[in-house]
């Protein structure tokens, strides 16, 4: 069932009509390709290129195609070469000749262009308001729990920090996200149907009338490019890519603190496996999950970038390969993002714990040694003392703060009594560094 059999003297080889066919793939498409064909006979209808009835009749089959998809009275299968063909050859069977106009001054060329821009671009609305709604997650869990922790520079104690303010910084991350999806959707926000099959069309269309009726900002302003042009789908790609690289950086950490090795957080049972023999095990298998599909679409991007490296203008067959791409690409990272901010709400801070890693890793040496800067020792010689200081509490097996005034004062005679508060881990947030207690607002 092809729309192009006129030339052909001979069928195509079995294994070549499977190779080529790309509705298995492109089926999700039927909306924006009905969408696409609305706008198309509506604008042919307006340029006096079909007759108002015909268009009705076309409009009115093209919706029926529609109803019995979404209804499931009509499956998406069969023996056509792509979501185009099936959408058109089964307008001509219910409508009858009428049906044969539809592709009037249009190319699939353009038709699959504009398909994948509608859709590229609602899906990728879809992306921002999960980042938004992981965003929200990690403000309220850290609002929630804006309890003191060890913050770290090269996985060594560094520090002292809030979950909220570490939590925060990964908000900071998905926001920055949510703006360059916004931004890639803003640049491809531009109308490819009119463009033919690459060299526009003789018939007197008017690209204007689509493109106002698909919502789209402009019409492209070059044909070539217009059906050529998949950098879009590379730039949400990329988007994508740095989201899995965020979200695989918060999931490296939430497995972190889930060991037994930091018991910083429990994971909620939802999100967790458990072992075929080890009974005790208690797995972060989601976070590790969204780790390894970071690889994915990673690869998803490369690959398209490799598929479109080297094509001469204008389509090529070759395209034909963005849209396995795109779609896993996608639908990976809307899972990943949706598990993330479910795993977030559930997990539970586990307050002592963190604050006990603190109290271990002489987290206030730094304020230590702002506190001398306090009262004119020059940093750098501040930073000498407090390094002897820290061997002598290696050696005692004690906190800076748990040494008694005349012991700290041995280090530097203008350490007094202040110094217990200064240094205290609480105080360093709340009266010292208080950045550190603030929510990265919405
Ligand atoms: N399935 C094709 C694709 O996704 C549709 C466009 C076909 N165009 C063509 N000239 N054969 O690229």
């Amino acid at each position: 069932m092809k729309l192009w059999g006129g030339r052909f003297t001979s069928r195509a080889d079995e294994i070549m009509e499977q190779f080529n066919t790309s509705l298995p793939v492109d089926h999700r498409l039927y909306k924006e390709d009905i969408a696409g064909s609305f706008a198309h006979v509506t604008m042919l209808v307006h340029c006096d290129l079909l007759t108002p009835e015909e268009g009705d009749l076309l409009v009115g089959g093209l919706d029926s195609i529609l109803q019995d998809i979404e209804t499931g009275a009509i499956k998406i299968e069969g023996n056509y070469e792509d979501i185009h063909s099936f959408v058109e050859m089964h307008l001509t069977e219910r409508i009858g000749e009428t049906g044969k106009k539809l592709h009037t001054a249009r190319s699939r060329n353009d038709q699959v262009a504009v398909d994948m821009r509608l859709y590229a671009k609602g899906k990728a609305a879809q992306v921002m308001d999960s980042l938004q709604m992981l965003i929200d997650s990690l403000n309220t869990k850290g609002a929630a729990n804006n309890v003191i922790m060890p913050g770290y520079t090269h996985l060594q104690r560094a520090q002292v920090v809030t979950f909220g303010h570490h939590l925060g910084a990964y908000a900071q991350m998905f926001k920055r996200d949510k703006k360059r999806v916004g931004n890639a959707i803003d640049i491809l926000d531009e109308n490819p149907l009119g463009c033919g099959a690459l060299a526009g069309t003789t018939h007197n269309i008017d690209r204007d009338v689509t493109t106002a009726l698909l919502g789209f900002a402009k019409p492209v302003d070059n044909f070539l490019d217009g059906v050529s042009d998949r950098d879009y789908l590379l730039e949400l790609m990329s988007d994508f890519s740095i989201v899995m690289m965020h979200l695989s950086r918060l999931s490296e950490e939430l497995i972190l603190w889930s060991s037994q090795e930091f018991k910083f957080i429990d994971m909620a049972d939802a999100y967790s496996t458990g072992s075929s023999i080890m009974p005790q095990k208690k797995n972060p298998d989601a976070a590790e999950l969204i780790r390894g599909k970071t690889g994915r679409v990673y690869g998803s991007l490369f690959s398209l970038l490799t598929t479109l490296k080297g094509l001469p203008l204008t389509y090529n067959k070759d395209m034909q390969e963005d849209k396995e791409q795109f779609f896993d690409a996608l639908d990976t990272v809307m899972d990943c993002l949706e598990i993330m901010s479910k795993m977030i709400d559930t997990l539970h801070v586990n307050a002592d714990n963190m604050k006990a890693a603190i109290k271990a890793g002489f987290l206030n040496a730094t304020e230590v040694a702002d506190y001398l800067v306090g009262k004119g020792t020059a940093f750098r010689d501040a930073h000498e003392i407090v390094g002897r200081l820290i061997i002598y509490c290696e050696q005692q097996k004690k906190a800076i703060e748990d040494l008694t005034v005349e012991e700290l004062a041995k280090f530097s005679e203008q350490i007094t009594e202040d110094i217990y508060d200064y240094i205290d881990y609480e105080n360093i947030i709340t009266k010292g560094n208080k950045h550190l207690m603030k929510q990265v607002g919405k």
